[in-house]
């Protein structure tokens, strides 16, 4: 797989995955149940979709989060006065032991270098009965919000690297996940968005921005691949406008 990069400026995150895990994450919030009282945090935060939901439902003072991305994490704390911002990777949190009520990752889980690890640290920086929280899109049943771009990337090049195989993406994949770091009364849940596009170029630009690795992959290729590649998708999606419906898996377990 090519290096994945997050090392962008956030407006294009949010236009080209912000857009769809803003409606996730009150799905994962209520999941992990998240309520008044609580300290929680957000491990790959990002630029703050699922930060800014647990600050609405908490106050910023009892919310902690960390993300790799220098530029993520600065915009986390331009976005989000008042919470605890790190730059830092799961697999290596920067807290205490059983610090927090819950830990959650929203969309994190597959680009981790060492998933076991990753949970295993947001197992540990939990309190005891507190929970763990994590979702990821349903790659492997193509059913994120980008896979009808690696659909298109499948038929022009059987041999794509694209985001079926990572941890998390298969049905189930994140209970064995947490079943195997000790989590217990793990729950399985399914969430789902629809985003309506308005037009074909307000879905295919955001890929042309690098991002993640659907965005790296299209923003990498040559140009006449990269127009074949947006004529393919053109060709394959409804017309606009149109609204596609995401799923992604979603657990969560007990320490
Ligand atoms: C798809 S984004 C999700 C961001 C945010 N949680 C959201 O729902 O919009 C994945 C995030 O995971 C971060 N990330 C990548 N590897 C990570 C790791 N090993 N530990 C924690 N975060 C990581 C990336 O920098 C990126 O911000």
């Amino acid at each position: 797989m090519r290096p994945v990069s997050f090392t962008v400026d956030p407006g294009a995150y949010d236009s080209y995955m912000g857009r769809y895990s803003l409606l996730l994450a009150p799905q994962l919030a209520d999941l992990a149940t998240v309520s008044a009282g609580q300290r929680v945090l957000d491990v790959g935060c990002g630029p703050g979709a699922l930060t800014a939901e647990l600050v609405k439902r908490l106050g910023a003072a009892a919310v902690s989060a960390v993300d790799p991305s220098e530029p993520f994490v600065a915009a986390v704390e331009q976005r989000h006065p008042g919470v605890d911002v790190r730059q830092a990777a799961a697999e290596q949190l920067p807290f205490e032991d059983a610090e927090f009520d819950a830990t959650l990752a929203q969309l994190v889980v597959l680009l981790m270098e060492d998933p076991t690890t990753g949970v295993a640290e947001m197992m540990r920086v939990t309190r005891k009965r507190g929970v763990v929280a994590a979702s990821v899109w349903d790659y492997a049943g193509g059913r994120g919000p980008v896979s009808m771009l690696w659909d298109a990337a499948r038929e022009l090049d059987p041999d794509v690297a694209d985001e079926s195989h990572l941890a998390g993406v298969r049905e189930g994949h994140l209970a064995e996940l947490f079943d195997a770091a000790g989590l217990e009364e793990i729950e399985e849940a399914t969430h789902s968005i629809c985003v309506e596009h308005s037009s074909f170029e307000e879905w295919w630009e955001p890929f042309t921005l690098g991002v993640g690795p659907a965005g790296g992959y299209a923003a990498g290729l040559d140009a006449k691949r990269q127009a074949e590649l947006r004529e393919l998708c053109r060709e394959m999606l409804p017309a606009a406008p149109f609204i596609p419906t995401a799923q992604a898996w979603a657990a969560r377990g007990l320490v």
